[in-house]
C-alpha cells in the first residue's frame, strides 16, 4: 500500500531515490576513510620531490592523463604486460590520483625505469621518431618553456595540509630546486619514478 503511494508521486519517488542513491554511496565511501590499506601509505613511499611535482602538474596541464591511465588492475594479462597490480597505498600522497579508466595509449603506473631519459625525451618531442605507429601528440614546447618556482612552495604546502609529509626543507629549498630547468626536466623526471616504489609483488 505504501508503496503504491511512493510509485504514484513523482516528487516522492524522486526523493526517495536521491535518499536510497546517498546512502548506497555513504556506505561504499565512508568505510575507506578509516580502512587501514587505503589510508597508509606502502613501504618506502615517499611524497614527490620539486621537479617530479611540476612535472606532475605538466602532465596534468597537457591531458596526459587523458588518453593515459595510471592503475594496473589486478588481472593476468595486466600484470605480465605492465608488472605488479596497483594498490591503494601507492596514492596516498596523490592529490587528485590520476587512476583513470580510458586508455587510449598505455597504462603508465609501472613506467617508470622502463625506458631512458633520452628514450622519453625523443619520444614526447616527436613519438613517430621512436614509435613509427604512435598516434600519440608531439610536444616540442616542452623543450623550450622553462619551469616558475613561485608557486612550486605554496603547492607543496597546500599539500602538507592534507597530510603529505613535506618537511620545512623540501618546502624551503623547492623554488631553487626547479627554477630555470626546461618543463621537460620535470616531466621526465616525474615519469622515471611513476611505480618504482612496489617492484613485486
Ligand atoms: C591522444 C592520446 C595521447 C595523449 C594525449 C598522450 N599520449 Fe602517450 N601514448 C599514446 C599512445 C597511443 C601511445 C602508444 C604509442 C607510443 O608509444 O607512442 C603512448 C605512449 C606513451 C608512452 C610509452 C608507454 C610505454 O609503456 O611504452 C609514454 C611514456 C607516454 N605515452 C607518455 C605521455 C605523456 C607524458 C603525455 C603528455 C605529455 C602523453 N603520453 C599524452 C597516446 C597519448
Amino acid at each position: 500500500m505504501k508503496h503504491d503511494t511512493i510509485e504514484k508521486s513523482l516528487p516522492l519517488m524522486v526523493v526517495m531515490i536521491v535518499i536510497a542513491l546517498s546512502w548506497g554511496g555513504l556506505v561504499e565511501v565512508v568505510p575507506l576513510f578509516w580502512h587501514q590499506p587505503t589510508t597508509t601509505p606502502v613501504e618506502g613511499l615517499k611524497p614527490l620531490n620539486a621537479l617530479q611535482l611540476e612535472g606532475r602538474d605538466i602532465y596534468i596541464r597537457e591531458g596526459c592523463h587523458v588518453c593515459h591511465t595510471q592503475m594496473v588492475r589486478p588481472f593476468r594479462a595486466e600484470t605480465e604486460r605492465y608488472g605488479p597490480f596497483s594498490v591503494s597505498g601507492e596514492s596516498v600522497y596523490e592529490h587528485p590520483f590520476l587512476w583513470g579508466s580510458k586508455r587510449t595509449g598505455p597504462d603508465l603506473a609501472r613506467v617508470g625505469g622502463r625506458y631512458s631519459d633520452e628514450w622519453h625525451r625523443a619520444h614526447l618531442y616527436n613519438p613517430r621518431d621512436v614509435v613509427p605507429e604512435s598516434i600519440m601528440p608531439s610536444y616540442p614546447w616542452l623543450f623550450e618553456n622553462t619551469v616558475d618556482g613561485r608557486l612550486t612552495p605554496k603547492k607543496m604546502k597546500a599539500l602538507s595540509i592534507v597530510g603529505v609529509p613535506y618537511t620545512e626543507a623540501d618546502i624551503e629549498g623547492a623554488k631553487a630546486a626547479v627554477d630555470g630547468k626546461r618543463e621537460i626536466e620535470a616531466l621526465v623526471a616525474y615519469l622515471q619514478h611513476l611505480g618504482t616504489v612496489v617492484t613485486k609483488r
